[in-house]
């Protein structure tokens, strides 16, 4: 069985598969190894806010016997400064350095939520702040949605799309949908880099101006017409992101790419899914959501064994 370092995208992972196989396992039998952590401590840091990713991994975490502690940065930490050499005379408080090194004093594995600022392109694109986290930590890092990724919900989505399809070729679309406000790139980037890997032939939609950066979506076949990638769809996994190109931009231009009941008549009697939370007849209509081929609540509910292969993976690692 293969260890990792690190779990920060599709990338630290040898074999999707067999991942996808170990959080199936652990749906089955959340307790197989619940003794796996005994006297490890996960510290879960967040600067951003969450729901499903905060309680998913602490349930997880505590399914393997670790003790878990949750600190919520935005508020309640110190303002932490990025940028190596800094003179800290201004806002920033404590420097990553010390602040990721001495969390690695009290924790065996620390997971962090970062999202993107959707203002600089460039120091999203390179990760900055998980980057500097990992570099400063001296324990394993788990991202729990970065600038860029967001992995542990995409794990969660191949384990979901295992458990329903019935295919040996299912065609899954990816359509983006539209938003009040900027969102980031991290969900539809992720999802597309997993069912790339995980070999799923896969069909983008949106609208002119969201394209995705190529190094995420490369394979898949890219449309600007929603209605023509829905037309005979087995998964339809809808998301709205921000603009890549004119960055973090959004437009109300294309509202009618709801995704709503005459929409999904297009389609094969396509599974819908989301990561959740969702906005009710903005992303989609009550319709679609609340049909019997709405997968959310599983997808949410596989967070937990997405998870525990996580920790599994890192914990086995150390010994
Ligand atoms: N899907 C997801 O990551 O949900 P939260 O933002 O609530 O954690």
């Amino acid at each position: 069985m293969d260890s990792i370092a690190n779990f920060l995208s599709v990338k630290d992972v040898e074999d999707v598969g067999d991942w996808i196989s170990l959080a199936q396992k652990f749906k089955v039998n959340p307790y197989a190894h619940q003794h796996l952590g005994a006297n490890k401590t996960l510290g879960i840091i967040f600067f951003n806010p969450s729901l499903r990713t905060r309680l998913s991994t602490q349930k997880a975490a505590s399914n393997l016997g670790m003790n878990v502690m949750v600190m919520n940065f935005n508020g309640e930490g110190w303002q932490l400064e990025m940028e190596d050499g800094a003179v800290m005379n201004g806002s920033s408080q404590e420097h990553i350095s010390e602040a990721a090194s001495v969390i690695s004093q009290y924790c065996d594995i620390i997971a962090v939520r970062t999202f993107a600022t959707l203002t600089d392109r460039e120091e999203d694109y390179a990760e900055k702040f998980l980057s500097s986290f990992v570099k400063y930590a001296r324990v394993p890092v788990v991202s729990l949605e970065s600038a860029t990724l967001h992995p542990l919900q995409s794990l969660a989505d191949m384990l979901t799309l295992k458990e329903q399809n019935t295919k040996s070729n299912p065609k899954v679309v990816l359509s983006w949908a539209p938003h009040p406000k900027a969102l980031p790139q991290a969900v539809a980037n992720s999802f597309a880099q997993w069912t790339l890997a995980a070999g799923y032939d896969l069909t983008i939609a949106h609208p002119p101006g969201y394209e995705l950066h190529p190094d995420f979506t490369r394979g898949a076949r890219m449309t600007h017409n929603q209605e023509e990638a829905l037309q005979g769809a087995d998964f339809v996994y809808v998301k709205n992101w921000s603009a890549y190109e004119n960055y973090g931009q959004v437009s109300r231009e294309y509202d009618h790419w709801t995704l709503d009941g005459a929409k999904m008549q297009l389609t094969h009697n396509a599974k819908f899914m989301h990561c959740l939370p969702i906005r009710r007849n903005v992303i989609a209509t009550d319709e679609v959501i609340d049909a019997p081929t709405s997968l959310i609540l599983e997808q949410a509910n596989n967070r937990t064994f997405a998870a525990q292969a996580v920790l599994y993976k890192l914990l086995s690692h150390e010994r």
